[in-house]
């Protein structure tokens, strides 16, 4: 469905929980985020209403995220039952005894996974309790085609690890993003500008100069010179992708955010529980989508990013 600046909006994102087991500094406060009350967030039926919804209105990609989507109970069985293959998941693979079988095993289109530092030590300050060893003994484990590798990159902190996390993605059949940070109700580290990043690597040979978008993705794209493999850069503040972007989401309590950083949000829980029609509940989310902003607008979120889904 297009919306009023002629953008095809066909990309839900749909967070499933914000509880994690991790603290990630420039996610959320040391303490947590406030947690949803278990009545408020959307029963597993209730998002695959949503879903079938949005097809009808035209959706084509779906992508489960949290907080940590693996970390909500149940969520591998609802997965499995999934009517709609072909859907998106995007975790930090942080939990312990993953049931990677079962996951392997999932209709997958593709798998984001986020690390932000291959040092120990770092691995656990960036995300005060998380084990690197942990992360990397589950992808260790992960057969999936479409493998990414989300790096969020802050100044001093990560900004020398570009090409060991290069290698590393290429030794993992992964596709690596360097991601720039985002200020939302959180902390962490500086932002870094990924201008220079990708000009450095170009200087040096290790990537084409020539980037490219692809639809459905905030990310651009740089081949890797003289070898097999891309590196995406997302950059979110230092070169806007608003005109391309094709997405809402779904927060897990039910509400629904037309743009990451608007300060309003809509509440599609309490019509889904008071509306059996989905006639009535897809007229609504036309109405919505026909509404988005152009570029964000308004007082900004005060949300954490974990309460969002990235
Ligand atoms: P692909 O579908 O694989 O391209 O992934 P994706 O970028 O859509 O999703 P992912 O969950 O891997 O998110 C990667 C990063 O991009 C996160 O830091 C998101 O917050 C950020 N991001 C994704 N979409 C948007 C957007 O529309 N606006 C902004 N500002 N950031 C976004
Ligand atoms: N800025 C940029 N990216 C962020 N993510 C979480 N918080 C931020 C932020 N403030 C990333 C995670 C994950 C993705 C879903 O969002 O690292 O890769
Ligand atoms: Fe879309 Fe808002 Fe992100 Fe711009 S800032 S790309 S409008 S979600």
């Amino acid at each position: 469905m297009r919306d009023r600046f002629d953008r095809e909006i066909d990309y839900l994102r749909i967070s499933l929980t914000d509880r994690c087991p991790l603290r990630c500094r420039y996610c959320m406060p040391a303490q947590g985020v406030e947690k949803f009350s278990h009545d408020d967030v959307l029963r597993f039926e209730e998002i695959e209403r949503v879903i079938r919804i949005c097809r009808e209105l035209g959706f084509v990609k779906f992508r489960f995220t949290g907080g940590e989507p693996l970390a909500r109970k149940g969520v591998l069985d609802f997965l499995e039952k999934l009517p709609f293959p072909g859907y998106y998941l995007t975790t930090s693979l942080a939990v312990g005894n993953l049931d990677l079988d079962r996951i392997n095993r999932l209709p997958l289109a593709g798998l984001n996974v986020s690390c932000d530092s291959l040092k120990p030590d770092r691995y656990r300050w960036i995300t005060r309790r998380g084990d690197l060893g942990v992360f990397l003994r589950n992808l260790e484990g992960v057969r999936v085609e479409n493998l990414k590798l989300n790096v969020v990159v802050m100044k001093g902190f990560n900004e020398d690890e570009i090409e060991d996390f290069i290698d590393f993605a290429r030794e993992h059949r992964a596709t690596i993003r360097f991601i720039e940070k985002m200020d939302f109700a959180s902390g962490g580290p500086g932002f870094s500008s990924l201008a220079g990043v990708r000009d450095r690597l170009v200087e040096k040979g290790i990537i084409e100069p020539e980037g490219r978008h692809l639809h459905n993705s905030v990310s651009r794209y740089h081949d890797l010179r003289g070898r097999e493999g891309k590196v995406g850069f997302i950059t979110p503040v230092s070169r806007h992708f608003c005109p391309d972007c094709t997405k809402i989401r779904l927060k897990a309590n039910g509400e629904i955010k037309l743009c990451v950083f608007a300060g309003e949000n809509f509440n599609l829980r309490d019509r889904l529980r008071s509306e059996p029609d989905d006639r009535v509940i897809r007229g609504w989310l036309a109405g919505l989508i026909a509404r988005k902003p152009y570029r964000p607008e308004g007082p900004r979120t005060r949300e954490t990013m974990a309460e969002i889904g990235g």
